[in-house]
């Protein structure tokens, strides 16, 4: 299986390598698309090797527009073909939206869709030769507005729609295509927040499952979708969220509750 994973630092993107490398070994050739190389990432990339996988690291910057053409292209000279990309790398950039930038707007937007779309575009001819499958990782404040996370809600909004149309539009070449939307995540990304342990308890008391999710839960999930035995699953945003989303009724004070 050969496999695109971007954002690959730490995090989520991190977890998914070594899920792929620990489930499929040396059938497996892997690209880790990173920002910058780190001492991390090489750690990682050592790590895959040791299961057997075959491992390049490429660098990419997905605020620019070639990057993502360039990730496929050195993937497909690396490997051969694709069977499947995850979109993963994402950023955070809070702030109310009556002072957002102008240029914070755009780079939320390039980083988190339009790179997406850029890396399906360019990947769609091997995805159709192999009726591979593409993977976004979205996020529950693309499904439900957040306040001030700037344009991040927005952007990932528009992400979960252009994994829905990829699929109606790519069934026919039998190319699957959906999408995770993660809750709350310990990572790299929300560490800052969860180092708080007052703030850790008082998030974990708001899901039912009483836990933060773990970068390998969503790791886990996304090895399922892409792996190629699961081959009616498409045009799917699914949440991974100890069922965080389904608790907004639960919130209006004053109904009956036996508990
Ligand atoms: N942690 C959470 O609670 C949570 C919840 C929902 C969704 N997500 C999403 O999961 C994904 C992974 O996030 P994470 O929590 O592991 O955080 P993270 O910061 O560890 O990972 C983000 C990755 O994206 C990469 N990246 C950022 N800007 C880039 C750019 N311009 N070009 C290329 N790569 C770039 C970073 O280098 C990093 O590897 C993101 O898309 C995020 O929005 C996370």
């Amino acid at each position: 299986m050969r496999v695109i994973v971007t954002g690959v630092s730490a995090g989520i993107g991190g977890a998914i390598c070594e899920q792929l490398a620990n489930t499929h070994g040396n059938a497996l050739s892997l690209v880790m698309c990173v920002r910058r190389s780190t001492e991390q990432v090489e750690a990682l990339a050592s790590a895959c090797r040791l299961q057997g996988s075959a491992v390049m690291i490429v660098k990419a910057d997905f605020s620019q527009p070639e990057a993502p053409a360039e990730v496929v292209g050195r993937a497909v000279e690396g490997f051969g073909s694709l069977d499947a990309i995850v979109s993963n790398a994402g950023i955070a950039d809070p702030a109310p939206l009556e002072s957002l930038e102008l240029e914070a707007w755009d780079r939320m937007f390039s980083i988190t869709c339009r790179a997406s779309w850029l890396l399906a575009k360019a990947a769609f001819p091997h995805l159709r030769d192999s009726r591979g499958s593409f993977v976004a990782i979205s996020s529950q404040s693309g499904s439900h507005p957040h306040r001030g996370t700037g344009a991040y809600s927005s952007a990932k909004a528009a992400l979960t729609m252009l994994c829905r149309q990829l699929a109606i539009e790519w069934g026919q070449h039998g190319i699957r295509v959906n999408c995770v939307s993660p809750g709350m995540i310990r990572t790299p990304m929300t560490e800052a927040v969860y180092k708080d342990e007052r703030i850790l308890r008082a998030r974990e008391a708001i899901v039912p499952l009483g836990t933060i999710g773990q970068p390998s839960d969503v790791a886990r999930l996304v090895e399922i979708l892409i792996d190629p035995t699961n081959r009616y699953v498409t045009g799917q945003n699914i949440a991974i969220d100890g069922g965080l989303s389904q608790t907004v009724l639960d919130r209006i004070p004053g109904l009956a509750r036996k508990q």
